[in-house]
Parts: structure tokens; C-alpha cells; sequence
């Protein structure tokens, strides 16, 4: 593991924009640029080259710099984290579990509020804030002068795809933090696009279950990155985002009482949406919308975000994501999640020794997982161990390999796994919850799973023929051959490729 080196930790949104600027991550645009899909079409070219993230200081019709692609790289994605090596923040976790030391199953599972606790940085709380130096109430809020693109042309507006939305749970009082888009209705109202199974969404039934007609709702936009980050981790409703942002930060975030409602936000936000979502009313049609999918997620009913108050910075910046066919800006978010959140699951399912989940399975689809196999049946141990572990139960298809199997490498991965299986004996199709995005279920949001044993079979698995060996040198003819096979291809210009 390579020694973690100090990078500067941003406050908000235009400290890390200088960041970036200094580390030549930042494309600064002057030329005017339509909101309307022709941001998307240049970020997406961008995104797919491997370009910078990119400053739009001109928007049609609006006064907002707009700043997109901030995480669009590995680079950029541990700058946001402020380490140089995203393996850096497991291993952190990991130090602080063997301080810990749980020993039963659900101090296992309690681990991580712990280990937040004692990482000593917990939010503070400020009476003044950057977030508020611009106050516009009732008839003066206007979601027409933030610069929200569309992003495809079957979008069925403009959607708000990076803002952190805070709920709180009115029995415990605990605050949720979570990404979920929101589309433009029009001035002061907005779609809530919280899936099923997240905070935001458990939150709204509990206010309509207790008969509460007002739910409180904070939007903040543009943040320090860790916090924006943070709030599309999945994280346990037990933890606070702010809580574990402080964590990845190693500095506390400074928060702020809404002007409105009692809900904490974010004090160096750049734009905070406040207001309510009324329980009574009914819900509204949101969506098409180009996800993150690859497809066009069908419309359907989410409640309404009724914007009463927009508080701002005075030089606000407005962040934005676009999604679509991968990889995206969002594969390297989900990337920092699978490197943070392996120790976890590690402690959990010990047998784990990586996991990958790669851009092209859009996060739920698929799971390379790498176990050190012990015993007959193992892999489908593990299979069901995931299912049941918080989102990871979304999992369509888990491929489960042995331990010298680079799983970062899906082609080595999928090598491994094709020629290792016997598809009647080692596929398992089994059933559970779905993504509410995965079009191809049968049904809303449950489908069927599939788990392939990839690894070697043991006689006990049903294999009685001889297993072989994967094809390896010798290390001698190896280490003879480092030392002269540079030079030796450098005499040679010939290079055909692969293929
Ligand atoms: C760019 C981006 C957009 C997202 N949009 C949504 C969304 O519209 N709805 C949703 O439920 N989850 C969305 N997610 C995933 C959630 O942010 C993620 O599941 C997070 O853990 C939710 O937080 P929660 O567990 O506190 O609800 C998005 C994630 C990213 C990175």
C-alpha cells in the first residue's frame, strides 16, 4: 500500500475548483453554451476522452458559471478525496476497525457509526454562512436563473443532477443526505426522484404514515467535494453524511440552521434550495430522463419539491453531472465507493479479498468478487451474504473468482470465470429487490439474480476430474528476461498491436 501523501482538502466548491486548476484538471470555457443539451454533448465527448473537468463561464441566460465533470477521473475522484490513492481511505477504515476490535456480528455491524465517532470530525455548527449571503423569498424565487441543463432530447425538462438533498427522520431527529436528481417543474417546484429504497424516499413515508402534511426539505448545491461526494455514498441511515464527509475530509463541515426549518445545511454551499414536500398532495409525473443506465429511465410518479427560499453565495457556482451510456462522471464516484467501502463489506464476508464492479454493469448490474476459497459451497456463501447486504442487494449478476484473479481487470476476470464454469452446475438464479432503474425486470423494482462460480471446483462441488493449472513461468526465466527485454524491443520497430 503506497504511504498516503497530504493534498490540500477544499471548503467549497471554488477552493477546488483552484485545486484543480493547479493539478492542470480544469478546462475553462469563455464561449456562450446552451443549457440545452449541447452542454451534454460536449461533456460527454470530454468524459468519454478522459478530458478535464470544464468551467463553463457563459451560459445562455443565466449569470452562473457552471462547473461539470468534477469527478470524471481517477485523478480528480482522489483529489476530491484529497488522498493520492482511493485504497488509502479502506485502509484508514481497516486501522480503525483493529482499534475497535468487534467481536459478535452486530458490533459488526455497528462498526462504522463508530468508527465516524471516533475519527473526531464531527459537523459544527455556524451562526453565519456563505450559503446565505444571498436570501430570495416566496415571489422572488425563480429556479430560471440557475443554469439546470437538459441533458438528452427525450428529457422530459431540465433535471438538477448533483445536488444534496437533507431530509430528517421525525422520530430520531437524524438528518439524511442523499443524491437523488430533480426535475425543473418550473420556477419554485421540482420533481424528488428518491428511489424506493433510499433515505429520502423512508423519510416522506414516515412524515405520511405519522399524518404530517409538511415535510421539510434542504437542497444544497455546490459544496467541498468530499460532502458532495458523500451523499451519493451508500451509507447505513444510522450515519450522517456530514458525519462521514468530515471522515473522508479529516476536518469537520461547518452547518448552518435553514432559514426556513430547523434542517442543517451545508454553510459553504453555493445554492441551497429550501422548502417542503406537502404529504397530501398528489404525486407527479417525473421523467423520461437519460440515465445513467445507458437508457432513457421511464416516467413515473415521485412527490413535489415546493422551493420557498433559495439561499446563495454571491459569486455562486452551479455543479452539474450528466449521465448516459458508460463510463461516465459517475463511474469514478462509484469507483471511490467500491475502494471505501470493501473494508466494510470485508469485515463482514472476511473471505472477500477485492471486489469490482464495473462502469459497464452501471453499478447494480454486476459484481466481480474475489474470495480466498476454503471449502465447498463458499462462493455461493458469499453470493448470499452480499444479497443481503444494504444496496449491494440490488445486485443483478455476482461473479465469484479465486484469489489470484485480478477482479480490477474484468477481461482477466471474465477469462478466468468463462473457462472455469460448467454453466448447469455452477449458475444460481435466485430473486430479490431491483434497482428501481433496471428496465428489464418483469416486475416494478424485483427481478431474478444470477450468481456464477467461477472458481476452481473442489470434488465435494461435483468435479471428479483432474483441475488444472493456470499457465505460469518460471520466476528464474523471468527475472532473466527483465534484463534484457527492453532493450531488446527497442531494436525492433516493428509493432503490429494484438490484433
Ligand atoms: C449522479 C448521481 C445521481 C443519482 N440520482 C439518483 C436518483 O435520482 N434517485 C436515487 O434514488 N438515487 C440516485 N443516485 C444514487 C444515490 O445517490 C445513492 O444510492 C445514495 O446512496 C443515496 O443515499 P441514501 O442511501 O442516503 O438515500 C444517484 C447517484 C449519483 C452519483
Amino acid at each position: 500500500m503506497a504511504k498516503e501523501k497530504k493534498i490540500e482538502t477544499a471548503d467549497n466548491l471554488a477552493e477546488f475548483i483552484k485545486i484543480l486548476k493547479e493539478n492542470n484538471e480544469l478546462l475553462e470555457v469563455e464561449k456562450e453554451v446552451d443549457p440545452y443539451l449541447e452542454i451534454t454533448e460536449i461533456a460527454d465527448r470530454a468524459e468519454k476522452e478522459g478530458r478535464e473537468a470544464i468551467l463553463f463561464h457563459n451560459v445562455k441566460n443565466s449569470k452562473y458559471p457552471l462547473l461539470i465533470n468534477m469527478f470524471g477521473s481517477k485523478s480528480r475522484m482522489q483529489l476530491a478525496l484529497a488522498v493520492d490513492n482511493l485504497d488509502a481511505i479502506g485502509q484508514r477504515i481497516r486501522d480503525l476497525i483493529k482499534f475497535k476490535k468487534p467481536e459478535s456480528f452486530s458490533e459488526k455491524l455497528d462498526i462504522l457509526p463508530k468508527i465516524m465517532e471516533i475519527s473526531k470530525f464531527p459537523p459544527k455548527t455556524v451562526k453565519k454562512a456563505p450559503c446565505q449571503e444571498v436570501i430570495k423569498k416566496g415571489p422572488d424565487v425563480n429556479l430560471d436563473e440557475i443554469p439546470i441543463i437538459t441533458c438528452w432530447p427525450q428529457d422530459a425538462g431540465p433535471f438538477i443532477t448533483l445536488p444534496m438533498v437533507i431530509t430528517k427522520n421525525p422520530e430520531t431527529g437524524i438528518q439524511n443526505v442523499g443524491m437523488y436528481r430533480l426535475q425543473k417543474y418550473d420556477i419554485n417546484s421540482t420533481g424528488m426522484h428518491w428511489h424506493l429504497h433510499k433515505g429520502g424516499a423512508k423519510h416522506y413515508k414516515m412524515y405520511k404514515e405519522k399524518n404530517i402534511k409538511k415535510m421539510p426539505v434542504a437542497v444544497a448545491i455546490g459544496c467541498d467535494p468530499a460532502s458532495i461526494y458523500s451523499a451519493s455514498a451508500p451509507l447505513p441511515p444510522e450515519i450522517s453524511e456530514y458525519l462521514f464527509s468530515g471522515f473522508l475530509r479529516k476536518k469537520s463541515i461547518d452547518l448552518v440552521k435553514a432559514i426556513e426549518s430547523d434542517l442543517l445545511v451545508p454553510a459553504e454551499a453555493d445554492f441551497v434550495l429550501e422548502g417542503y414536500i406537502d404529504t397530501e398532495e398528489a404525486l407527479k409525473l417525473e421523467g423520461m430522463f437519460g440515465d445513467h443506465t445507458g437508457f432513457y429511465s421511464l416516467a413515473d410518479y415521485y412527490p413535489v419539491f415546493h422551493v420557498t427560499t433559495i439561499t446563495s453565495r454571491k459569486n455562486a457556482i452551479y455543479p452539474c453531472t450528466i449521465v448516459g451510456i458508460p463510463p461516465m462522471e459517475d463511474a469514478w464516484m462509484g469507483y471511490a465507493t467500491e475502494r471505501i467501502f470493501l473494508a466494510i463489506t470485508q469485515l463482514l464476508i472476511p473471505e472477500i479479498v477485492d471486489f469490482h464492479l464495473p462502469p459497464e454493469g452501471t453499478f447494480h448490474n454486476l459484481i466481480f468478487v474475489k474470495i480466498k476459497k476454503e471449502y465447498p459451497g463458499q462462493a455461493y456463501k458469499v453470493m448470499h451474504a452480499l444479497w443481503g447486504l444494504g444496496l449491494m442487494s440490488l445486485t443483478k449478476i455476482i461473479v465469484v473468482v479465486d484469489e489470484d484473479v485480478n477482479v480490477q481487470n474484468t477481461a482477466e476476470a471474465w477469462w478466468y470465470t468463462l473457462a472455469n464454469i460448467d454453466p448447469k452446475r455452477d449458475i444460481l438464479f435466485s430473486k430479490g429487490p431491483t434497482d428501481v432503474l433496471d428496465h428489464a425486470s418483469s416486475e416494478f423494482a424485483f427481478h431474478s439474480k444470477m450468481g456464477i462460480d467461477g472458481t476452481k471446483k473442489l470434488p465435494e462441488e461435483g468435479f471428479k476430474r483432474q483441475w488444472p493449472d493456470v499457465i505460469k513461468m518460471d520466476e528464474s526465466v523471468k527475472v532473466k528476461v527483465d534484463s534484457y527485454y527492453e532493450d531488446l524491443m527497442k531494436k525492433s520497430s516493428h509493432n503490429i498491436g494484438f490484433r
